[in-house]
């Protein structure tokens, strides 16, 4: 098998295996997750896209408690927010009423700020140094690309087009994630506006390979070592795998979200009635009862909707949950993530 080892940039990281466990933002990413993947010769990835400036310092620490071995910390790229008037607010109130009501949830007065500061974020990242710096929605600003640079960093942007793996390489990224239609999760397209250009990882890795120099990671829909053969055969350096760790003893997965993981068909789609961005997860009752004309943009949304899908994990029901997953079938493992990423690799 062709390894990631052969590759200059990823040979410094001491990787034993050309596997990325995805970055998994709101809970699936655990410190313990994190940690056992890069432990076992992958490349763990916290998920600190929701997570304060302390939260990421304190997350870092639990991980080198349980590993020196290197991991990846990773970010959204913030975008202009627009201005959201209060008609917006009160038809997405009006929108989940009724699950609000289910949830004995009283609507409480909604604002911004939406998200974390990302600035500040970033100035956690550089105290905390890891090895790997990695984003999605977008481009690193030449600043901040120079200050992850000086802290020794590799950066690793995410790609949902050729045309924008093309701008990461020109930013100077030094790997890119190639990430299919498959995906679970968000899709890391730049601009939250625009359609999915809905390429799927063949073609993505087919239409990128002969145009960009730096490593490319393939990932979505990504579950066995045949799917990895074929990523790699394909052109890929490694590959980035995160549905198939959902499950997995470590995993901050929830209780329900598991459950429904476990069903023996995971029928998903993309849909923004979550966060306000597209992303792929399976369907449940909160996709198909939210109003597509009542959702706001990103991060908006994500902030509207949390005590929502809060409350629905607290009681147990994964009808109001996000529940990322890719488009890749099978049981998923239950067991430890060291004993998956052996059995990945076995051969
Ligand atoms: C639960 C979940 C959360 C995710 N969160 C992030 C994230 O915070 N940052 C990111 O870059 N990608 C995130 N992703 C996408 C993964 O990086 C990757 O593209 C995807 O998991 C690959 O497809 P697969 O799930 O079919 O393996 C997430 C995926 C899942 C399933």
């Amino acid at each position: 098998m062709a390894t990631i080892i052969d590759n200059y940039a990823f040979r410094k990281l001491g990787l034993k295996h050309p596997l990325i466990v995805a970055p998994m933002a709101g809970g699936p990413s655990s410190p313990v997750l994190v940690a056992a993947a890069s432990a076992a010769g992958a490349l763990g990835s916290a998920g600190a896209a929701y997570s304060s400036p302390e939260e990421i310092e304190k997350f870092a620490a639990q991980v080198r408690q349980r590993t020196d071995r290197r991991f990846a910390i990773n970010l959204f790229i913030p975008h202009p927010i627009p201005q959201i008037d209060p008609g917006t607010i009160e038809r997405a109130f009006a929108a989940t009423a009724k699950c609000r009501a289910e949830l004995d949830l009283a609507p409480a007065p909604f604002s911004g700020p939406y998200a974390e500061d990302f600035d500040a974020q970033f100035e956690a990242v550089l105290r905390t140094g890891p090895a790997v710096f990695s984003f999605v929605f977008g481009l690193l600003t030449a600043e901040h690309m120079r200050a992850a640079r000086r802290a020794g960093m590799l950066l690793i942007g995410t790609a949902t087009t050729p045309e924008e793996a093309q701008l990461l390489e020109e930013s100077g990224a030094d790997a890119i994630t190639l990430q299919g239609f498959e995906a679970g999760g968000h899709r890391g397209i730049f601009d939250p506006d625009a359609a999915d250009g809905e390429i799927g990882l063949r073609d993505l890795l087919a239409l990128t390979v002969p145009r960009i120099r730096v490593p490319l990671i393939a990932a979505g829909g990504i579950m066995t070592a045949a799917d990895i053969r074929a990523a790699l055969a394909a052109g890929a350096q490694a590959v980035q795998m995160g549905t198939a760790f959902l499950a997995t003893a470590e995993a901050g997965t929830s209780a329900p979200y598991r459950s429904k993981l476990r069903e023996s068909v995971r029928t998903t789609r993309t849909t923004r009635v979550f966060s306000g961005r597209l992303a792929r997860g399976i369907e449940n009752r909160f996709m198909h009862e939210m109003d597509a004309e009542a959702i706001m943009p990103f991060p908006a949304q994500n902030k509207f909707t949390r005590d929502i899908r809060s409350a629905s994990a607290a009681r147990g029901s994964a009808d109001f949950l996000s529940l990322w997953a890719g488009t890749g079938q099978g049981d998923l493992w239950q067991g430890s993530a060291s004993e998956l990423i052996g059995q990945l690799f076995s051969k």
